[in-house]
């Protein structure tokens, strides 16, 4: 089986391989896809710097993410339903986190349940992903299943009060196949009606991400925050973390890319609580300017899941391997022995115009 060599051959060879209709749904965002654009762009906007004769003989790209040591910063995002990229399905993907030393954050709409991905990826750090059900006690119980199985941290996506509007999803009439997830079925078995997304519980608010915080015994990562108003209400409602995201530009168009918000939120709430950054990671040169501007660790989605679809398990860590390369590269490049030393000093917002695109790179808002 063909192997690819570079993280830009990675998704089109997934696009060959997997459904068309699913890799239509991993790609796609909100809207005019304006937003999942600009997320891919808005890195332009950033320098490296580069530095020489620094004396550097290897570099170490571990780090801790949610005080959980990991020897790469890049977290695999959740990501729905990845039984339908590939048979090795969210197993697969937590073994291949394991395999380069990263974290897996788990969806809610796994095809695998928490139990059997903990049994298959024993080695992994595992963090779960949580929507909550409009009957919450079905969310309680997934959590204490997830805690149960060795999940170290909670984290509660709050961009998806209602489901963005997805040309693409509608356009190939995308309807999402509930009984194959574990967590819809159990909430089908509470009484919970309604399509997938439609389960969900619209009207979330402040005191609900109090109560969780003080109800379970790990830290709660809130994912999906833009503005540092919402940062500093995270941090004041007893957040261990955040997760600076747009959901990967599938919810709001038009709405700022991560790495825009980024530096604000830094300045925020950054010696308050974790950091961490998801939104256009296409290189390890973006999750060095990730962490460069203050954040903790990086979540990828999508290049993750293209390795998965292209060549399962293996595809996926071979994604996460040329991620953790690429960063360790520019480690060296910029002048860091370690992710410690990869500050805000190693960048510099670009001031020149922006040159014609390459025409051997593919720029297109899928990649
Ligand atoms: C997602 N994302 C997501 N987030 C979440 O909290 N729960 C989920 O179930 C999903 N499902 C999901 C499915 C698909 C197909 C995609 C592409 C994304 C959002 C995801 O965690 C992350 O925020 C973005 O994917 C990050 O952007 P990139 O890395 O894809 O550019």
């Amino acid at each position: 089986m063909e192997t690819p060599l570079t993280l830009t051959d990675v998704e089109a060879l997934a696009v060959a391989r997997m459904d068309p209709d699913w890799s239509e749904y991993l790609a796609g965002g909100a809207g005019s896809e304006r937003t999942l654009g600009e997320n891919i762009a808005a890195f332009a906007s950033w320098r490296l710097r580069q530095r020489i004769l620094c004396g550097i003989d290897t570099v170490s790209t571990a780090t801790t993410v949610l005080g959980q040591r990991v020897e790469s910063p890049i977290v695999v995002a959740p990501v729905a339903y990845q039984g339908m990229a590939h048979a090795d399905g969210e197993e697969g993907m937590a073994r291949a986190a394991a395999a380069v030393g990263s974290a897996i954050c788990l969806s809610t709409f796994s095809n695998a349940s928490t139990a059997q991905v903990a049994e298959a990826a024993p080695a992994a750090v595992r963090f779960l992903q949580v929507y909550v059900f409009r009957d919450h006690a079905v969310t309680d119980e997934l959590i204490a299943e997830a805690l149960a199985a060795g999940f170290s941290a909670i984290f509660l996506t709050v961009d998806l009060p209602v489901v963005g509007s997805r040309d693409r999803e509608r356009r190939i009439h995308w309807a999402f196949s509930d009984g194959s997830l574990p967590a819809v079925r159990y909430a089908i078995e509470r009484g919970v009606t309604g399509a997938s997304l439609g389960m969900l519980d619209p009207a979330l608010d402040w005191a609900y991400l109090e109560r969780l915080v003080s109800s379970v015994p790990v830290p709660v990562v809130v994912k999906g925050i833009l503005d540092p108003e919402d940062a500093v209400l995270a941090a004041e409602h007893g957040a261990a973390g955040i997760v600076v995201s747009n959901h990967g530009g599938r919810q709001l168009d038009g709405a700022m890319p991560s790495l825009e918000a980024l530096p604000a939120i830094i300045d925020a709430v950054g010696d308050r609580l974790e950091v961490h950054f998801d939104g256009g990671i296409r290189r390890g040169t973006d999750v060095a300017t990730a962490l460069a501007l203050g954040a903790q660790a990086v979540l990828a989605g999508r290049m993750p899941l293209w390795g998965l679809g292209a060549r399962g398990e293996a595809g996926a860590r071979e994604v996460l391997e040329l991620l953790r390369e690429e960063l360790a590269v520019a480690l060296h490049l910029t002048g860091c022995r370690s992710i410690a030393e990869l500050g805000p000093d190693r960048v510099r917002r670009r001031t020149s115009q922006r040159p014609e695109a390459n025409p051997h790179i593919r720029y297109s808002p899928r990649g």
